[in-house]
């Protein structure tokens, strides 16, 4: 469906008009991008963690709307939080957040899940290569 079609609730309009932790973090140690075969949308989150916690998160989205208001969502939800409070974080929590998603447009939430794990995954295996 063309995203002009798609009503998206106030609350999700005011993130993707003024997303937070837009870019990518400076000397991040995390990294993690994802794609949608169906739409083609790419997601990137960078994390600075330290000490088990994710001191930043930033993202950069190629995506619909949704997937720009999820990803600012969700890394404001996981800063500050250690990574597996952040790895617990699901899709649905982020909607909540964003008080719903059309439900053509929840597959676009779990990008930004998906872009975290990977990101902390990635994080893991450098920790245990320089082990
Ligand atoms: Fe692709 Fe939303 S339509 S992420």
């Amino acid at each position: 469906m063309p995203e002009e079609y798609i009503m998206y609730n106030e609350k999700v309009m005011e993130v993707f008009k003024n997303p937070q932790h837009m870019g990518e973090v400076e000397n991040y140690n995390a990294i993690g991008t994802v794609g949608n075969e169906v739409c083609g949308d790419i997601m990137q989150i960078t994390m600075r963690i330290e000490d088990g916690i994710i001191k930043d998160a930033k993202f950069k989205t190629f995506g619909c709307a949704a997937a720009v208001a999820s990803s600012s969502t969700a890394t404001g939800m996981i800063i500050g939080k250690t990574i597996e409070e952040a790895l617990k974080l699901t899709n649905k929590q982020v909607i909540e957040e964003l008080q719903g998603l059309p439900p053509q447009k929840i597959h676009c939430s779990v990008l930004a899940e998906d872009a975290i794990r990977l990101a902390i995954d990635n994080y893991l295996q450098n920790q245990n290569a320089a082990k």
